[in-house]
């Protein structure tokens, strides 16, 4: 039997719960043509949150398309114009005889290259000769409004892991490349989304930076306690298993509510359920979960400094006030000024984010790990 949970993948369906508020609110600001900048720590569910208003609003209305473009791997300029252009002529029109048709219709001053492989469907990119395109970026960079006035369409551009644009070699650049030419679009909107909260907030938040008041900004948070009991409860129901209210609680409130967390020690929890759970079985997953990491997070902490460490160990002993004296030599922490170096650093590791005022750990089973594994 397949798992009721799914971890690590966009989720929709019965395995996208909650969200009703976010959904609504992002929905009203692209049918009203405001951009939106949208932002967690990873896994929290940006993704799937996107992808699910798009089939939904795509299914109301046929004027509006959502291009989806993901820059995990796009590493510079150059390679970001290439994939911009290729998945919005891709994902404007179903036939690929005409990709090449708009593609030289709406790039004309940039000359574009197409590439076909075997099967021209799934196989397709465009690219282009860099002078050009450094000197006429906003060929490219219209190409969403040139579409959406050309085919009455109204293009959602989506932009995933946004925070990547820091690594191309003149970030401030290209911002201001982008925003200048998409300030100007009156049709096509921007949803622009990812991790990495202060990187993101530097983009959109400072006054002196290109994307200063671009569009609305959503801050996107944990799914709470209740919708996961009900979520677990359901999904072990619907397979013919069961899990009680307690046990439902204890799978979330292990995780913190994290949602990939969530979902995968649940799914580790159902697997070893034959019909009914119980504490045994949920013990028994989260051990198979840390026994399965342990690897990874011993060679995480040997990257660790001793004092990095130490301040680990403050929070989960539950510090709050890293600048008391008393804490600072309690915990071997060394001077204040440390303390600001420190944080930056674990959070560069991305072993604890900071998020509003407090800080938390990326993965709340690394946490167990260390407290009942590594520090006992
Ligand atoms: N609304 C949701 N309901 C249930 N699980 C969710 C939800 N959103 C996210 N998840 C869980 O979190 C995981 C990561 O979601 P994803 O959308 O990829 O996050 P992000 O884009 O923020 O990294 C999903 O695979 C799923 O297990
Ligand atoms: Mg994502």
């Amino acid at each position: 039997m397949e798992t009721p949970f799914n971890y690590g993948k966009l989720v929709s369906g019965e395995l996208f719960i909650n969200r009703n508020k976010e959904k609504e609110a992002l929905k009203q600001n692209i049918r009203s043509h405001i951009n939106t900048i949208l932002i967690s720590p990873r896994r929290w569910g940006k993704s799937s949150l996107v992808s699910n208003i798009s089939s939904e609003l795509q299914q109301n209305s046929k004027k509006i398309r959502c291009c989806f473009i993901d820059l995990f791997s796009v590493r510079d300029e150059e390679e970001f114009y290439q994939t911009y252009a290729t998945e919005l002529l891709k994902q404007t029109s179903t036939k690929w005889e005409d990709w090449v048709k708009n593609g030289k219709k709406f790039l004309s001053r940039v000359t574009p290259k197409f590439q076909f492989g075997l099967n021209p469907m799934s196989d397709f990119s465009i690219s282009f000769n860099w002078e050009e395109i450094n000197k006429d970026y906003d060929d490219i960079l219209n190409l969403s409004e040139k579409i959406s006035i050309e085919k009455n369409l109204h293009i959602v551009v989506c932009i995933d892991e946004f925070q990547n644009i820091s690594h191309f070699q003149e970030p401030l650049i290209m911002q201001k490349k982008m925003r200048s030419v998409w300030q100007k679009h009156q049709i096509s909107t921007y949803c622009l989304y990812g991790s990495k909260r202060h990187m993101l907030a530097n983009i959109f938040e400072n006054k002196s930076m290109p994307f200063y008041k671009f569009g609305d900004t959503m801050f996107l948070n944990k799914i709470s306690t209740d919708h996961w009991i009900d979520f677990i409860i359901k999904q072990f129901n619907s397979t013919g298993k069961e899990i009680n209210v307690n046990l439902a609680r204890m799978i979330a409130e292990r995780m913190e509510d994290h949602p990939y967390f969530v979902q995968l020690y649940a799914a580790a929890t159902w697997k070893l359920t034959k019909r009914k759970c119980n504490q045994e079985i949920i013990d028994a997953a989260l051990e198979n979960i840390k026994e399965q990491y342990s690897i990874m997070y011993q060679r995480e902490l040997d990257t660790l400094t001793n004092m990095q460490l130490n301040y680990l160990i403050a929070m989960i002993e539950g510090v709050k006030q890293f600048s008391s004296k008393q804490t600072l030599k309690k915990y071997n922490l060394g001077a204040q000024s440390n303390i600001t170096r420190i944080r930056t650093s674990l959070e560069k590791k991305e072993i604890l984010d900071f998020w509003g005022k407090t800080a938390e750990f990326t993965d709340p089973v690394f946490k167990i790990w260390l407290t009942d594994d590594y520090l006992k």
